[in-house]
Formats: structure tokens, sequence, C-alpha cells
């Protein structure tokens, strides 16, 4: 029990999932607004034009999050909400918005945490190339620097970009999330731009005292099929790519080349100057996992010369995102980010499975059951784990996948949107309680 003392729980949620009200108050079209038009790419043919209509319904929300006992409350800022253009003028009705959400937080006792880039690119940037175009640096500089000026009197803790290699690989490289581009050149230029966007964006934030901020990785615990030279040295290039390129540039380690030689690729658009300005001492690391990843060799797979082995054929439990259902991945993950250098606090900055409407929620209870075993572990090791932050409150839009996964520790009806606490949130309660005695 000590060791939970100082241990935090709270939510998170992003604009481009919950808020909804696509083109309200002078928003501008966001990537997602735009591709989520060709209804074929999703995969239930929804859009986000109203999601959980988080713009409208932001107080229920987060009387939500406080009636659980949730402390923390992290949600993303939708940048052409705030710049419609992307750049250029400032939107003061959506300064409004998140000012009303970051007040309301404080008063009801709730700490907000802000996303500055949770996926949702200004579609005027995008008509530019988006983050392909090197451009972006100083886009997204600017930008953050309209967040620090309106929001960092009242925000302390902050997460630049939230799992830059699940949204430049997913959007860049395989072309399944907005904005659907494809290709090894796409991918090189864009994950590049974006480490060192973040890197920017870090400056910017820390020329203000006392901001607490940090970056949100994704992680995926990657495994060989066999011990065979062959799988093995698969595993370790898309660990490398998975694990490692969005976090070694920052701690001076440069991107894995030895494991991974389509880092070759990425170095091309690599400037004079640059890998200095990656480097980062973020105040601390946001782990995101979620599944297990088998691989193994595949000489014909270009650039990464590997093939994943489907959780189905492996004959494990399988969430309906498809995934391996892997809990232990939270303890495996501190542990790795523990043993970096220098040593930083960490948070579970996503934590979460998804189910399907029908299931009964037993399997999500025990899921976090299994989490927290992890985080004991860890905590007894003496590991600075500061917190887990639940993904997500309300069942949301879940990208390409649409509406059909669900998150959320809160159930939304689907043609009133109202919110009701499905078991896991009553479960939360109840264990948060007893967890303060
Ligand atoms: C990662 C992302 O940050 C979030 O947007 C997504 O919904 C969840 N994980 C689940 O896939």
């Amino acid at each position: 029990m000590d060791d939970f003392e100082n241990f935090t729980w709270g939510v998170t949620i992003a604009a481009a999932q919950t808020e909804g009200a696509y083109l309200a108050d002078g928003k501008g079209m966001s990537i997602w607004d735009t591709f989520t038009q060709k209804s074929r790419r999703i995969k239930d043919r929804s859009n986000n034009q109203i999601a959980t209509d988080f713009y409208h319904r932001y107080k229920e929300d987060i009387d939500l999050a406080v009636d659980i006992g949730l402390k923390i409350f992290r949600f993303s800022i939708s940048w052409s909400r705030i710049l419609p253009d992307g750049s250029g003028k400032i939107n003061q009705r959506g300064i409004a918005f998140y000012n009303n959400v970051i007040d309301y937080c404080l008063k009801a006792g709730i700490e907000p945490w802000i996303t500055t880039y949770h996926w949702d690119l200004p579609q005027r940037l995008q008509d530019k190339g988006g983050w392909k175009n090197r451009e972006i640096l100083l886009d997204y500089e600017n930008y953050v620097a309209i967040l620090r000026d309106h929001f960092a009197d009242k925000v302390k803790n902050w997460i630049l970009i939230n799992e830059a290699i699940v949204c430049i690989g997913a959007g860049y490289f395989l072309g399944i999330h907005a904005p659907g581009k494809r290709g090894i050149r796409n991918f090189s230029a864009s994950i590049h731009h974006m480490l060192l966007a973040q890197a920017m964006g870090f400056k910017v934030l820390k020329e203000k005292e006392n901001l607490n901020v940090g970056t949100a990785v994704s992680c995926t615990k990657i495994e060989p099929f066999t011990n065979n030279f062959s799988d093995k040295k698969a595993a370790d290039r898309i660990d490398a790519l998975m694990n490692r390129v969005c976090i070694e540039p920052y701690l001076g380690l440069g991107y894995p080349e030895k494991e991974l030689p389509l880092s070759k690729r990425i170095k091309k658009f690599v400037q004079e100057g640059d890998m200095e300005a990656l480097k980062t001492d973020f105040d601390f690391w946001g782990i995101q996992t979620y599944a297990r990843e088998v691989v193994k060799g595949a000489w014909y797979i270009p650039y990464l010369g590997a093939m994943l082995v489907s959780p189905k054929k492996r004959e494990v439990p399988v969430s309906i995102m498809g995934w391996e259902t892997y809990p232990h991945g939270t303890q495996y993950f501190v542990e790795r980010f523990a043993r970096y250098d220098p040593k930083k606090p960490l948070w579970l900055s996503e934590c979460g499975i998804a189910l399907s409407q029908e299931e009964d929620d037993q399997e999500r209870i025990a899921y976090y059951k299994d989490v927290i075993k992890g985080v004991k572990k860890v905590l007894h090791k003496g590991i600075h784990l500061k917190g887990i932050l639940i993904w997500t409150l309300v069942d949301n839009f879940e990208w390409a996948e649409g509406y059909v996964p669900k998150f959320g520790i809160i159930k939304m009806e689907e043609n009133t949107l109202n919110r009701k606490m499905k078991k896991t949130a009553i479960w939360l309660k109840e264990y948060l309680l007893n967890i303060k005695l």
C-alpha cells in the first residue's frame, strides 16, 4: 500500500477522438476531418464529426472522472481549433474552449495535462506537405509557443507529441491513418521532422519556468518467432523501429543504425546540427503499451525483412483490435526505460484494452488488475513510476477502426450519446477509495 501513496491515477483522451464539433466556432479542418470524408477508409464507415461530443459535454466528462476518483485529466489540443490555417491568425474561440476545460478541471479538483499534438494536423499544413515538409518545424514551434502563452500559467504538466512512431508509421508509411500517405520517403522525412519538431517544442515550453514537459511513446514488446538467426535479427529490426527510433536520438544515441538499416533512409533528411538539436532532456517519459508482437524473418518484405506472426495463429488472447492482450508489457517497458540514462520519472501515460460492446467488462477489470501487479513489482524495485493514465474515459473514435473497439471505462449510448459507467469504472472507483486508506 505504501508504494501507492504517491502513485497517481488519471485518465487520458484526445481531441480528434472525442471533441466532435469539427467545424464549430471557427475551427479549421484537420487531416482526420478530411480523411474520414472518404468513409471507406474507416472500418465501420464512420467519421469523427461528432465523436463523443466532448466539445459540448466536457463538464459532464470531467465530473465523471472526478467521481471515479481520478486525479489527472490529460487531453490534447486540436491545432486547427487554435490556428484554423495551421499558422497565422489565432482563433480566440478555440482558446476560450480550452480555457474552459482547464478552468473546469481546476475547479473540480482534477489536474489538467495538455498533449500538444495527438495526430490531427491542420489540413492547410498538410496541403504544404505536412510532416514531410521541413517547414513544419517552424509551424509547430509557433503553435507550441501560442499554447504556452495562453495555457502555461494554469497547466504545469505537458506532453508534446503523442506516439510519433504510430502517427508517422500509420499515416505516412502504411497509409492507413490520415493523411493516408505511403512509402519510405514519406516515412523517413516525416519521422525525422516530427522528432526534431518535438525537440524544438520542448525548448519553447521550457522557456517558461516550472513546467514539467515530457513525451508519450508507443512501445510494443517484440519477440522472435524462433531462436534462429533470421527471426532474431528480424525481431531486433522491428524492436529498433518500434521502440528505439523515437527515443534514442533524444538521449544522444542517434538512430539505431546497426539494428535498423532503414535508419540510413532517415539520415538522408538529417541536416547539419540536427542530431545535436535532437538531444533533449525530457522531464519524464510517458510509456504507452498495449500488445506483444512476434516476428519472423522475411527477406522479401522491403526495408524491414520481417513479418508479424498473427496473434490468432499463436493462440494467445486477442482483443477486438486484433492485438495480443499483454498486460505484462507495462512492467517490461517500465523496467527497460528505467535503465536509460539519465534516469527520469516514468508514467504509464496510456493504459487500456478494447472490448466489444457486448462484453460485460470482466476482461477489462482483469487487465487492469494484471497491470497493477506489474506496477507493484516495479515500485518495489524502487523504480520511479509516478502513475497511470487510463485509456480512455468514454468509448470514442478509434481512428481507422471507427467506433467498434470500446476502450472506454464509460459507455456512450449510440443515439443519445448519454454516458453510463461500466463495471470497470465502478470497480476502479472502489479500488481508488481503498488504496487511499
Ligand atoms: C494509442 C493512441 O494514442 C490512441 O489515440 C489510441 O486510441 C490508443 N492507443 C488505442 O489504440
